[in-house]
């Protein structure tokens, strides 16, 4: 019982999702506890209510450590919400010795964050993306080479202040230390994407309950990130209104009955539901369900692509998109997103995972894998019997020391 242990909380607008796995070999994870818990107090990806949130962070960190019998004292946290801002930025260094080490990397990037980054906003992720010495680009590693400039290109990925700080209270309260906080798209890539999807060029798309959190890969690097507070919650709240229902009857029917292309579905397939103070159950038509599905489906899939052409990589993405997230699991859903963006789409979802894996192998569960393969590919590991309260959270604040660290876990 020596191997490396991670620990990843997602934390969704509709649950909460605490994974524990270990690592066997050097890229395997055996999924060992898991807690899935509805959440509470979490709006749009954002903690809208402290106690409530924590609580139910604390009932999906307790299953998990029931599961795995392994105590959980510090996790990668997923972060979303609209209080979630990137830009790419350029840090350039002189090299005094002639030949680039690591300190010099670091001070690269260390610039690259000198962009102006309001007081009330914290650094989440200093993505490099290449670098450049003496003016020749595309060097991925820059380590031991000669030159006397060294620039890079880096994706920096703010978050609200505030909103971070909510967040690390609340996981905080349930007894457990923020190692690091991972943006939910980036986790859910790390998933879903192949090599060769980064490497030509993709966006990955996770529609869950209240977000839909994209990440853009070109040449292997992430170029552009973005949350949108728009996810499966809308499609519900139009079925309820649409068709007078309480939001828990029309969750249900949209599961049952649901599909995102309405010229899909015959006239005469129909189901039945109790309305809101009816006395009898009434007829739906399954068209008109879908009819009301599509409308707010297309609209999320509008602002998908308005986000991607304002990021101005529309052209460059040949391996089109990849869905994943809850609301992936709609019917209709990857012929809708392939008609309105124009791109090759599938849907992906964890696979290849050992261990306790019955409920991980669905879409939903993207973003609460990834945070695992994240914290693999950061070293973030957790000795197994660690004890608590002796890790300190500062996986954001990006200090020499620390990102010298971060590198020498990333350079070859
Ligand atoms: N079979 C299904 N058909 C349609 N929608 C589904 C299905 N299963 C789940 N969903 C929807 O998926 C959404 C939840 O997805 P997910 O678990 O990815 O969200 P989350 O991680 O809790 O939220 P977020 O990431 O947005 O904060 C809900 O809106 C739910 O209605
Ligand atoms: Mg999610």
């Amino acid at each position: 019982m020596d191997e490396p242990i991670v620990v990843g909380i997602d934390i969704g607008t509709t649950k909460i999702c605490t994974l524990v796995a270990r690592v066997e070999g050097e890229h395997n994870l055996r999924i060992l506890g898991v807690g899935i818990e509805p959440s509470q107090g979490i709006k749009k990806g954002t903690i809208v209510d402290l106690a409530a949130a924590s609580q139910s962070i604390a009932r999906s960190v307790e299953k998990a450590q029931r599961t795995s019998g392994l105590e959980i004292t510090s996790a990668l946290v997923s972060l979303a919400g609209a209080n979630v801002a990137s830009v790419n930025s350029r840090g350039v260094v002189g090299i005094t010795g002639g030949v680039i080490d690591e300190e010099d990397v670091a001070r690269a990037l260390e610039s690259a964050q000198a962009v102006a980054i309001p007081h009330n906003r914290e650094i989440i992720h200093v993505i490099q993306r290449g670098f450049i010495v003496d003016g020749q680009d595309g060097i991925r590693s820059p380590v031991g080479m000669h030159g006397y400039r060294l620039e890079v290109e880096a994706h920096i990925i703010t978050a609200s202040a505030s909103t971070v700080e909510n967040l690390r209270q609340c996981v905080q309260a349930a007894g457990v230390e923020v190692s690091q906080f991972v943006l939910n798209p980036l986790a859910s890539a790390e998933v879903v994407l192949s090599e060769t999807e980064r490497q030509m060029g993709v966006v990955v798309c996770d529609i869950g309950g209240g977000t839909t959190d994209l990440a853009i890969y070109i040449d292997g690097d992430i170029w552009h990130t973005m949350v949108l507070a728009v996810g499966g919650n809308h499609i519900t709240s139009d079925i309820a209104h649409g068709l007078r229902l309480s939001l828990p009857q029309a969750e249900d029917i949209k599961k049952a009955n649901g599909h995102a292309v309405e010229a899909e579905i015959g006239e005469e397939e129909a189901f039945t539901v109790r309305a809101f103070g009816e006395e009898r159950p009434m007829q739906v038509s399954r068209k008109e369900l879908a009819h009301i599905i599509e409308a707010r489906v297309e609209e999320v899939f509008e602002l998908v692509l308005q986000e991607i052409k304002r990021s101005g990589y529309d052209g460059l993405l040949p391996a089109g998109m990849v869905l994943t997230g809850g609301s992936s699991q709609l019917p209709g859903m990857r012929a809708l997103a392939s008609q309105t963006m124009g791109l090759p789409v599938r849907v992906a979802r964890p696979e290849n995972l050992v261990g306790l894996i019955d409920q991980l192998n669905s879409p939903a569960f993207s973003t609460s894998v990834g945070l695992l393969y994240w914290a693999l590919l950061m070293s973030e590991t957790v000795p197994v019997h660690h004890s608590r309260g002796s890790r300190k959270g500062g996986g954001s604040s990006m200090d020499l020391e620390k990102l010298k660290e971060f590198l020498k876990r990333l350079l070859p």
